[in-house]
Order: structure tokens, then sequence, then C-alpha cells
């Protein structure tokens, strides 16, 4: 089967070719990274457009941010026929919908904004990237499935695989979703060098991004990091909150500088953050001087860097050096994260706290902020009780240890001792 319309063949392969035809009312399209999953969901939705007049469709992410960077460039670039009078203006980031001649409509949308998305009806849903929606998002948006145009009307989930206890996972086990295995053979278009840097990923990112697995975290050096726990939405910080920053330097790999506010409770909240590859110090001294415009801090902390650091006090920021003890400042960093007698976690971030996402990293199947590093952030496997962790995509994690090591010390080993053996 080819799909040819204007200047843009598409040939469906395996789980793309079953989706097509698959009328199911929940689909879990799954698999590795780069295997043809989000180009599968937009030709579908594409072609349902142009077969029924009328219709009205949902793409939606996590955040409308992220739809911009990934699934509307595959859809305007790759899908949707060249020149058609939809794609005037205005730009891509401000892009609400596509529509057809037939009256057919594509609306984009991201959860951060789901009062736009609730007040309307679709036949076809397409969430990308949904293991970053909880259940709960999911639920809500099939109560939007019913404008009754097309003969079917389908909820269509594509993702990389997570923990095996991640609710998409358990969903399908349950067999409330009809499960498409996507897999490296269904695109042709995949390149042998991009395969090859996802073999070369390490611990559960190589089970789930080049395999393919519902793997765990076992390995996981935060094993109790849950988007859903530590994870929350933007709000203003309060003017009188104490404010820290620490850094963490980096070229070939990111440059990270993260915003902590603390509040009255003595919760850390990241409130913004840079995650740059690739640039000056120089360059990354004037965003902070920026992006700090009306705002003090009580710190900044930085690792040993002493040209670095240099050029930040040369820029205005003045720094303190980093107690970079890993061990002890991983306890310190678990006993945030663990949830406290009010029921939530002492370590936040902001869903949106990120300034820009680094194109280079998200090419390379990097992460492409703090809250991306935790799944990846593993124990070397096998290791006794004096284990490291991997040093891979880690440089988020050194910035909040420092961060959280500046604020409460070192875990006390010998209390910790004690504590073991009563
Ligand atoms: N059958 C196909 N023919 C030609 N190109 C394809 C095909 N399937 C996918 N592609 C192209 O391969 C690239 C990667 O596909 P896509 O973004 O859909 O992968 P994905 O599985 O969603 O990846 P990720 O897990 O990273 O989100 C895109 O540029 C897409 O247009
Ligand atoms: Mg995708």
């Amino acid at each position: 089967m080819t799909i040819t319309q204007d200047n843009k063949p598409y040939r469906p392969y395996g789980s793309a070719q079953n989706l097509l035809y698959c009328h199911a009312p929940e689909i879990l399209m799954e698999g590795p990274a780069g295997t043809g999953k989000t180009r599968a969901l937009l030709e579908k939705a594409n072609l349902c457009a142009l077969k029924y007049p009328g219709m009205r469709a949902l793409l939606v992410r996590k955040t409308r941010e992220s739809m911009t960077e990934s699934v509307l460039v595959t859809l305007e670039e790759k899908v949707l026929p060249t020149g058609w009078p939809m794609l005037g203006s205005p730009s891509r980031p401000h892009r609400q919908s596509y529509h057809y001649p037939n009256g057919s409509v594509l609306v984009t949308a991201g959860m951060d904004r789901s009062s736009r998305i609730m007040s309307t009806e679709y036949d076809m849903i397409f969430a990308f990237e949904a293991r970053e929606l909880t259940e709960d998002d999911w639920e809500s948006l099939l109560t939007r499935l019913r404008n009754g145009v097309m003969p079917y009307q389908q909820a269509i989930a594509d993702t990389n695989p997570d923990a095996p206890t991640h609710w998409l996972n358990q969903r399908a086990l349950r067999g409330q979703m009809t499960r498409l295995l996507s897999r490296h053979q269904d695109n042709p278009a995949v390149s042998d060098e991009y395969q090859k840097r996802l073999n070369q990923l390490t611990g559960v990112r190589r089970d789930r991004l080049f395999k393919g697995i519902w793997s765990g975290q076992e390995g996981a050096v935060y094993d109790l990091w849950d988007p859903a726990v530590h994870q929350i939405d933007s709000y203003e910080i309060p003017h009188e909150y104490r404010r820290i920053r620490s850094i963490d330097f980096g070229y070939t790999n990111p440059f990270v500088c993260q915003w902590w506010a603390i509040d009255p409770d003595d919760r850390m909240i990241l409130y913004r953050e840079l995650y740059q590859s690739h640039g000056l110090v120089e360059d990354h001294a004037k965003t902070i001087a920026e992006q700090s415009d009306g705002e003090s801090y009580e710190a900044t902390i930085t690792d040993h860097d002493a040209e670095g650091r240099a050029t930040l006090e040369r820029y205005g920021i003045p720094t303190t050096l980093a107690q970079k003890s890993l061990r002890s400042g991983i306890q310190s960093v678990t006993r945030r994260l663990k949830i406290a007698k009010d029921g939530k976690p002492r370590l936040i971030l902001m869903r949106d706290a990120l300034i820009q996402t680094d194109s280079r990293l998200l090419e390379q199947q990097k992460p492409t902020s703090t809250s991306h590093e935790f799944p990846g952030y593993v124990w070397h496997r096998g290791a006794d009780v004096s284990e490291t962790p991997v040093m891979v995509n880690d440089h988020g994690m050194d910035a909040m240890r420092y961060a959280v090591v500046y604020l409460d010390g070192l875990e006390n080993n010998s209390l910790d001792v004690r504590v073991l053996g009563q």
C-alpha cells in the first residue's frame, strides 16, 4: 500500500499499517525511539480528515510547547500536502488548528491548557508521548470522544515504554487498550547511525528506547522519583521566598543552571532551568543575568571550574563552591524526594521550568532537562554496596545535588547507620 498525495508519499509497514485499519476504541502504539509511531498517527489523522468531511480530531501532548518541537514539524513537513492554505499564518508555535477544505479540522493542544480541550468534542484523539500524561488526563480526554461524525470514535496514544508499572502498560494488560508494537523495521527512513546511537544508551533508557521494553527502575538512584508526585504546574513564586541558583558546567555536555525557590515549608521548587549544550559560558552568563532580572539570591552554587566561575563573576554572578561528596549528597536528595507528613515531597520541579529545549540533545535522544535525567540515572548494575551511579546524563542531577547539599548539608552518615541498626 502506498498513499500518495501531493509530493509526499508514505508507505506504512507493520504496526503502522495495522494502525490505519484498526477501529478499536483505545489504542496503545508503543515502541522504541524513531520507529515511526508519531508519523503513523499523523498519517491516520490526515487520512480520516480527508475521508470523513467535518470530522474533528485532537492532537495532544502534555504541554502545547512540546507539540511544536516534535509532532507539528512532522505533521507540516511530512504529512500535510505542501501549499495548502491551512499552513498560512500564524506561525507554528501559535497554530491552534488545521482546517481542511471539506470542513474537517485537526486541533492541537497541550494538557497544560486543558480547559480549551475540554470545551469541545472530537471523533478522534491522538495523544503523543502519552507516558507523560496521567491516567486521569487520559480518562478525561476520553469523555470528549463523541462528535459522532465518523462511524467510529477512537483515542490513540503513542509512547516509548516506561516502567512496567506505568498506567499505560497496566491499562493495556487489563485489555482496556489494544496494543500495537512499533519496531525499528517499521521505519524505512531510520538511519544506521541513529540506531547505533540508541544501541549505545545504558540502563533502562537502552531497554526502553532501543529494545522497546517496559523496563523497571530497579537500578534507579532516585527510585522514589515519580513525575506525578515531583512535578507540578507552574505558578508565580512569591517575591519573599528564599532563592538560590546552582550550576553544573558543560560544553559538549549540557551546561545546567537551576533556579530554586524555597517555600515557607522548606520545600525546594525548581522554577526555571537552563539546560544547553555547545554554548560559551559567556553566553550562558548573559542568559542567566537576563533571566534573573529583578530577583535576588542567597547563593549561586557551582562545581569546580575556575575559568567558568571567573566568567560568571565578571557578569555579576558571584559563586559559591559546591560540596561534591556524591554518596551522601544522594542521600540528602533522597530525603527530600520522600513524601513528607503533609503528603508532598520537599523537592519539586515545575513542569515547564525549562527556558528552551536544546534541539541537538533532543536529536541525540539525550535528556533535555533535569526531569528527563531521573529514569536513566542508575547504579552500575550488579554492583555491591560500594556501587556508584553511571556517570552519563547526570548534569541536572549534579546541579540539583549541589543545591540540596547547600541547603541541608551532607547527610550524617553515622546517624544513618544508627537508624538502620535499630
Ligand atoms: N513509513 C515511513 N516512511 C518514511 N518515513 C518514515 C516512515 N515512518 C517514519 N518515518 C520518518 O521517520 C522519522 C521518525 O519517525 P517518528 O517521529 O514517527 O518516530 P517515533 O516512533 O514517533 O519516534 P519517538 O519515539 O522518538 O517519538 C520521521 O521523520 C518520520 O517522518
Ligand atoms: Mg514520536
